[in-house]
């Protein structure tokens, strides 16, 4: 997410441009078609895993919205997906991707507050890469027509994360500090993006160099990422920091845990740091575990302070939270109503791209 601004702006508004120009030949699908186009992962590993393959089309079960998709989005958790580098992967192959943006086509039987034709945002247990999509209505929320397809896939996941952590289980509140690692990332941007709705909060930020020019408006202290940032953070905040939102869980936890300030908060949300190359490397898994091992528990309510976790997709598919993070996305598109908050689409890629491909083997 490192591009953003006039720049991205117009060279989005060219790619759609440039995708509705191709669509006919391009072989998009008649509402009426058997079948439809999909990103196929045939089994964990790299790039060559990938390809764009004819599926048989979806039709909406019980409660279900069936959504023309017109962009999905790309995350950090795809890319772990194709490794097969998450908890329990599921069997291959799969259609990645959790989150789309689209038009309604059908709804369901007992499917409740969506009409055909309505533009609309969701997120999928997977399938997302796709022409289209099925999935529950407690998971799809409609757009407001100011906000555009792109950036309705770009908004969803790293919101909804983003402010779940800051406002639900950090409680963030005016005056507090706030350190997030790859703030240059999606979750991250958003996570600045949301703090600038509080007075008075102070981000630090850790960030690729190049990245820095692009968000340094976004984060009040940006460090590059190959730093000692709990030694940068010190220099400036002797007595630390009230949020630590870790996604590269395991990696230096105690060091982290140590910037926290007396009840200040520890989430941990991802595990970016296992991710070493373009497929799965098991020595950096073990040892991350390890890392985290060594949290001593005792240790948390003698110094004051709060560990925690967070994971969205288990919420939301596992543990039945729809409803909260629904009241969550009605908070947030009031904040992009507001103009107080604005997903950044880096950059789009139609189906077929390579690049599409090439992006995902970039991180
Ligand atoms: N728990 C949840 O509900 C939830 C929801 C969404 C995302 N996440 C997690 O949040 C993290 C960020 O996701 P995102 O979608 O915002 O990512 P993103 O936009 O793809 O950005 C990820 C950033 O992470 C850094 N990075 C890449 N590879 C890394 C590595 N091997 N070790 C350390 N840092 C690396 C890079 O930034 P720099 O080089 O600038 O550091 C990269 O730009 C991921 O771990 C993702 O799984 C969790």
């Amino acid at each position: 997410m490192a591009k953003e601004g006039t720049e991205t702006a117009e060279e989005t508004e060219q790619m759609i441009e440039k995708n509705a120009a191709k669509e006919p030949e391009s072989g998009v699908t008649a509402p009426d078609s058997k079948e439809m186009r999909a990103v196929l992962l045939s089994g964990f590993g790299g790039l060559n895993k990938l390809k764009v393959t004819k599926k048989a089309m979806p039709e909406p079960q019980e409660g279900e919205v069936k959504i023309r998709v017109k962009a999905c989005g790309l995350n950090f958790l795809d890319l772990m997906v194709r490794q097969g580098n998450i908890d329990n992967p599921p069997k291959t192959p799969l259609v990645p991707g959790f989150e789309c943006s689209g038009i309604v086509e059908a709804v369901g039987e007992n499917t409740k507050g969506f009409e055909i034709g309505d533009r609309v945002m969701a997120f999928t247990n997977y399938n997302a890469w796709a022409e289209v999509v099925c999935t529950q209505q407690d998971w799809v929320y409609k757009i407001p027509d100011e906000m555009t397809f792109p950036e309705a896939a770009a908004f969803s996941m790293n919101f909804v994360a983003a402010y779940m952590m800051l406002f639900e289980v950090a409680n963030l509140r005016e005056g507090m500090s706030v350190l997030v690692h790859s703030a240059g990332g999606g979750v991250g941007q958003a996570v600045a993006q949301l703090c600038a709705t509080v007075p008075n909060v102070t981000v630090f930020g850790t960030a690729s160099p190049f990245k820095h020019e692009a968000i340094r408006h976004s984060v009040t202290h940006l460090f590059d990422r190959n730093l000692d940032y709990v030694a940068e953070v010190r220099k400036i905040s002797p007595d630390g920091v009230d949020i630590v939102l870790d996604c590269l869980c395991g990696e230096n936890t105690g060091k982290g845990l140590s910037l926290l300030k007396p009840l200040g908060t520890y989430i941990l949300y991802g595990s970016s740091n296992m991710v070493t190359g373009e497929t799965k490397s098991f020595f950096t898994f073990a040892k991350s575990w390890w890392q985290v091992e060594k949290v001593n528990p005792i240790k948390l309510y003698e110094e004051n302070k709060v560990m925690a976790g967070f994971s969205l997709l288990s919420l939301l598919f596992k543990q039945g939270g729809c409803s909260r993070v629904k009241a969550t996305v009605s908070k947030l598109l009031s904040l992009f109503g507001e103009k107080k908050i604005k997903p950044l689409v880096d950059s789009l890629w139609a189906l077929e791209e390579k690049r599409l491909l090439c992006l995902l083997g970039e991180q």
